[in-house]
């Protein structure tokens, strides 16, 4: 490039024009000529350009290629100058070997220098501006002035220069701040310039599946932040499908390479996210229509299938949501009962019928209930109480006992050969009480009106005396119960409403209750594992081990480890369903 400096520029110019000058009067000439020698023109001549001198041809070539750095650089230049000259370099034959490959040459080293000084010097962002600025002003140099045929080899070099040559370096610099700020115009042009070079497209492709892996496996695998995993994991998921919708096109293998990526990473961590999303569409049917309407509810209840989608052991979302849904509805905080039905319908449509026959079931049992109950307060008219699933009853437990018995006969008579089993932590009750304000209803759970352990009882008096209806006074004052606290009726207790809601405590999950529900499908995983080889060695008689661990594989619908396989096989070898074979101790039979 310095060989242009040893003109200063008012003589490189001026022989730019001068050339041209000659040039355009040449021109005329000729088609004055022509137009004398027409008939001859057509019938002898063949026009053979006359060359131009080779001097005078490199020194007009160096020229323009000075003025053409002089305008990437940003300056001003004559264009229509170098469009005509360009064209006379065009109609003399000689574009391509005097100028186009010169011009090519200081193109790539320009932009290469370029991309190496820049990659350094910006942030992504920036660079990819710059980078379709770049592309850009070249596709306006070839509409100004250069040949249409440089436009392809240019653009290409330019891209390869500033791009092909950092796609790694780009997306690992800058992807995961792009998509963590959610930079919705840069991802698209990122998408849009990696679209134009080889091999862009299936590097960015890697990255994206990359990112979202590491990003999610964050939200699912850090045991601190499980309580906000499933808002989380939609969030995430609203965010990188609208990139992949509104920034990256719709391209099917950037939306199949997101799910893979939530497979991947939702199951890496077993069971939790399973329980955790039965908990979170539990909370969600619970709130009902306080805080959406049914509408957005719907959707939030779709977004949630889409992560239940990924989950492999689903088993532990049914166990979970089978205990939840009890809850409610025997609970009777059922306002979402459509919903908690449409819930159903999806996981039906999703899981098929075999899932949700048992959650099904409940629903139905709801419905008999309520008949039955009907049916109970025909034939004891003379009962000062009534009892119903959503009942009012005294605080007073020996009447209750009563009641029962007389429900039982009742009962029994009507359905021989089943069994009555009373559910005493899910009843509730309403405690007709009297404040100096006046009369309250405080709707309360059974165990809140007859205390019965020790847990159960600070559990209680919290509830009561700590919580926002503080019916109870505590003293000395404070959020925990301790021993020697003494409890005293509240007579000052003030409320705007009439019925007051203090039992929410029965909603919330104890301890026990998470862990007897995991130890539940664990416990019925095993008998699902066991009834499988059986099926199977049933069937196949004889077997090796890795044959038949594999079929396993393939039957089971809960992800195991090989070691718990193994376990099986033992103990049904020890129970004798089957045995080793005496030679080979990797073969088993089948015993009938
Ligand atoms: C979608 O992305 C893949 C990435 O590997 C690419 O190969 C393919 O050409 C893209 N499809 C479209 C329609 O752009």
């Amino acid at each position: 490039i310095h060989q242009f400096r040893e003109y200063p520029l008012h003589c490189v110019l001026s022989f730019l024009k001068r050339m041209n000058r000659c040039w355009q009067d040449h021109c005329r000439q000729t088609i004055m000529i022509r137009s004398i020698f027409l008939f001859l023109d057509r019938t002898y001549t063949v026009t053979v350009p006359r060359p131009l001198d080779g001097a005078v041809q490199k020194r007009t070539v160096d020229g323009i290629l000075e003025q053409i750095e002089r305008e990437r650089n940003g300056e001003t230049v004559d264009r229509s100058l170098l469009r005509s000259l360009l064209g006379m370099l065009s109609d003399l034959q000689v574009y391509k070997e005097s100028f186009e490959e010169r011009f090519l040459m200081e193109t790539n080293r320009l932009y290469a220098a370029e991309g190496q000084r820049l990659m350094q010097e910006r942030d992504v962002p920036e660079y990819l501006h710059h980078v379709a600025r770049r592309l850009e002003e070249e596709n306006d140099r070839v509409i100004s002035y250069l040949d249409q045929s440089t436009q392809k080899p240019l653009i290409s070099n330019v891209e390869k220069q500033l791009l092909g040559e950092h796609m790694t370096a780009i997306l690992q610099k800058g992807l995961s701040i792009l998509l963590d700020g959610n930079r919705v115009m840069e991802l698209a042009l990122l998408y849009q310039l990696f679209s134009k070079v080889k091999g862009g497209l299936p590097t960015l492709l890697q990255h994206w599946r990359d990112y979202i892996k590491s990003f999610g496996g964050e939200i699912v695998g850090t045991p601190e932040k499980d309580k906000d995993m499933v808002q989380d994991l939609l969030d995430f998921k609203d965010k990188m499908d609208n990139v992949a919708q509104g920034c990256f096109n719709r391209n099917e293998s950037f939306i199949n390479a997101m799910k893979e990526a939530f497979e991947a990473f939702i199951n890496n961590r077993p069971n939790k996210p399973a329980e955790l999303i039965a908990k979170y569409v539990d909370c969600k049917l619970r709130a009902g229509n306080k805080e959406a309407t049914e509408e957005e509810m719907e959707r939030i209840l779709d977004k949630i299938m889409i992560i239940f989608r990924f989950i492999h052991g689903k088993d532990v979302f049914e166990a979970f949501y089978k205990k939840d849904l009890a809850k409610r509805l025997l609970v009777g905080k059922s306002a979402s009962c459509k919903l908690s039905k449409s819930m159903l319908s999806k996981l039906k449509h999703e899981c098929g019928a075999a899932f949700t026959s048992k959650l099904e079931g409940m629903f139905k049992d709801m419905e008999l209930s309520k008949d039955v109950m009907i049916q109970f307060k025909q034939v004891n008219t003379d009962s000062s109480m009534s009892l119903t699933l959503t009942t009012y009853c005294s605080i007073h437990l020996p009447p209750m006992v009563k009641l029962q018995e007389v429900f039982k006969l009742f009962y029994l008579g009507k359905h021989s050969g089943r069994k009555l089993q009373w559910q005493p932590t899910l009843g509730h009750a309403v405690l007709k009480t009297e404040f100096k304000e006046g009369k309250k209803e405080l709707q309360v759970s059974l165990f809140q009106t007859c205390l019965v352990c020790e847990g159960e009882l600070r559990r209680t008096l919290q509830s009561l005396a700590c919580g926002k209806a503080r019916v109870l006074n505590k003293s000395p004052r404070g959020k925990d119960i301790e021993d020697g606290d003494r409890f005293n009726f509240n007579n000052d207790f003030r409320h705007k409403l009439f019925r007051i809601k203090i039992n929410q405590i029965q909603m919330k999950e104890t301890v026990e209750e998470q862990v007897s529900t995991t130890e539940r499908v664990f416990q019925d995983r095993q008998y699902q594992i066991d009834a499988a080889v059986v099926r199977i060695m049933k069937m196949r008689k004889t077997l090796g081990h890795n044959l038949l661990v594999s079929e396993l594989y393939n039957q089971l619908k809960f992800p195991v480890k090989p070691g718990d396989l193994k376990k099986r096989i033992e103990s049904l070898i020890d129970r004798d369903y089957m045995e080793r074979d005496k030679e080979s101790p990797n073969q088993y039979h089948y015993v009938a």
